[in-house]
């Protein structure tokens, strides 16, 4: 079904937080932004219009997009950006994807403030796989920076040092308790006993991964990244950026307040503050102080990471049927790592005047002057190259104490990988140590949703650890925790055409050049080809 279109408008508007003003880039005044409900399959077209002073993409953060990568958003991507006083009409295709998932803006720092929930409803005539609940709340989990963000990426590449700390993690746009001056505007939940309620919660934290729970409440989670999952009964979750969960929770306490809380997962100390909002029931004592979650995993429980994240499998029976790639065409193995590289007469901020930089195999990602999709369609020369490497340039012990110092310094480039239309492909990340500071990159790949099939501890083994993974029943997503000092293996079927990013969504981290974009070929056919560009393309 068509929808109907939506308007939006982006300017500055003027927001407090932690007693102190500044203006801020939103969607039609909002913060956070307005939540765009649709059901399976449908078509959706959003003109955005910027009013602002920055140029903005924005993209539509797992959904497919079949065949039209010309509207999926990154900058100098799939798209030039919409300068101010410019205009774009997304066109947005549904396919496979139901449950919850979120929009972001898709150049510099933006999406700080420039992002919403997507709700995907079932089809008419067909339902959830869990009784229907009795209503739902989105929960989107972002930060909040006093300063202008975009002064925050300046710094962020010009420095050697972990800069960019934001100052309040925010529940629906909102610190809450814990931070200064923020009690008055906590976000609120009202709830009625006995029920169940759906909470569609959306990490959109720029830095961090966190833990999320609600004081004496248990949660079914029942999707993940606009897909079902197999029902897990927890008191907390995990989530990293990028991903979104939807939890089953049953009021079923005594009728008070309660916090609901989440707190960021550091594996080195960068920020371990926590933001609060509110689960009041309607007809409960208002005045005590709310319970916190005592089962909130600490800061450093590396343990409740991966206790909870193993267990998240794919709902797979004759109504909800996963295809997971048995074989494997194409074998990439992409190591992650921050390192630092040298700036011009020594003029950055790092140890010798470098900078930091972030790189994929080795090869730190730089923005072309012109986005991929229209370099590769129209077949402009010498904005990208197609040597993006299968493998490491150099094979090292990646988790050991110290990265040696050839790999600390990654050469630069605009490279791609170049797949077959429906091959099969599989990656596994590798994560890298340097200083002994190793943290998790949630790795999200555009275009697609890919099957998590294994993860593990140190470095990855060839000959061993491919005979754990699981070929059955592994979540569908499209962002995936490699862990800290560990890897991770994902598959999925190149059967969308197209040029497609790939990064790391920790923001500094992308910012640096933990990037690579993917050209999927066409098919034989038109109807498995890229479809015809929009008549309205941004210039560069
Ligand atoms: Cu959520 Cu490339 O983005
Ligand atoms: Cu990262």
């Amino acid at each position: 079904t068509t929808v109907r279109p939506i308007n939006w408008v982006l300017n500055e508007t003027s927001y407090t937080r932690l007693c102190s003003s500044k203006n801020i880039l939103t969607v039609n005044g909002l913060f956070p932004g307005p939540t765009l409900y649709v059901r399976k399959g449908d078509r959706l077209t959003v003109n955005v219009q910027n009013q602002g002073k920055y140029n903005v993409t924005i993209h539509w953060h797992g959904v497919k997009q079949p065949r039209n990568p010309w509207s999926d958003g990154p900058n100098y991507i799939t798209q030039c950006p919409i300068k101010p006083g410019a205009n774009f009409t997304y066109e947005i295709l549904f396919s496979t994807e139901e449950g919850t998932l979120w929009w972001h803006a898709h150049s510099d720092w933006s999406r700080a403030t420039v992002h919403g929930p997507i709700v995907v409803y079932p089809e008419i005539g067909t339902s959830y796989p869990f009784p229907k609940p009795d209503a739902e709340f989105p929960i989107v989990l972002a930060s909040w920076f006093k300063g202008d963000v975009m002064k925050i990426i300046e710094s962020a590449l010009e420095g050697g040092g972990e800069t960019n700390k934001s100052d309040a993690l925010t529940i629906n746009g909102q610190p809450g308790d814990l931070y200064n001056c923020s009690k008055p505007g906590t976000f609120k939940i009202l709830v009625n006993s006995g029920k169940t309620y759906l909470l569609r919660v959306i990490n959109s934290i720029m830095n961090e991964e966190v833990f999320f729970a609600v004081a004496k409440h248990n949660f079914t989670v029942v999707g993940m990244d606009g897909a079902y999952i197999q029902p897990i009964k927890t008191n907390y979750i995990f989530i990293t950026p990028g991903q979104t969960m939807d939890i089953l929770m049953t009021t079923n306490s005594s009728q008070s307040r309660y916090y609901m809380a989440a707190r960021a997962y550091v594996a080195v100390v960068y920020d371990n503050t926590t933001t609060t909002a509110i689960v009041e029931y309607i007809n409960g004592s208002k005045n005590s102080t709310p319970a916190f979650p005592s089962n909130l995993p600490n800061y450093t429980d590396i343990n409740a990471v991966t206790n909870f994240t193993k267990r998240i499998k794919a709902l797979a029976n004759d109504d909800y049927q996963i295809n997971v790639p048995q074989k494997v065409d194409t074998n990439l193995f992409v190591t992650i790592s921050v390192g630092s590289i040298p700036c011009p007469n020594d003029s950055c901020d790092g140890p010798n005047g470098s900078r930091l930089a972030a790189s994929l195999n080795n090869v730190s990602f730089e923005e072309p002057a012109v986005d991929l999709l229209q370099a590769y369609y129209r077949q402009i020369g010498g904005i990208f190259t197609t040597d993006f490497p299968n493998v490491p340039p150099y094979f090292f012990n990646f988790t050991a104490d110290e990265m040696p110092d050839n790999v600390l310094i990654p050469s630069t480039g605009t490279k791609v990988k170049v797949l077959e239309y429906n091959s099969n492909v599989e990656i596994v990340f590798q994560g890298t140590n340097v200083l002994s500071a190793a943290e998790n990159h949630p790795m999200h790949l555009h275009g697609f949703s890919f099957y998590h099939v294994g993860s593990g501890f140190g470095n990855f083994d060839n000959s061993t650890d491919p005979k754990g993974y699981n070929l059955v029943d592994p979540p569908e997503i499209n962002t995936v925790g490699v862990p800290k000092n560990g890897w991770a293996a994902i598959r999925f079927k190149a059967d969308n055409p197209g040029v497609w990013f790939m990064h790391c969504h920790l923001e500094r981290h992308s910012s640096w050049g933990m990037d690579m974009a993917f050209i999927v070929k066409n098919g034989s056919t038109r109807s498995t080809s890229i479809r015809r560009p929009p008549r309205y393309l941004n210039p560069c």
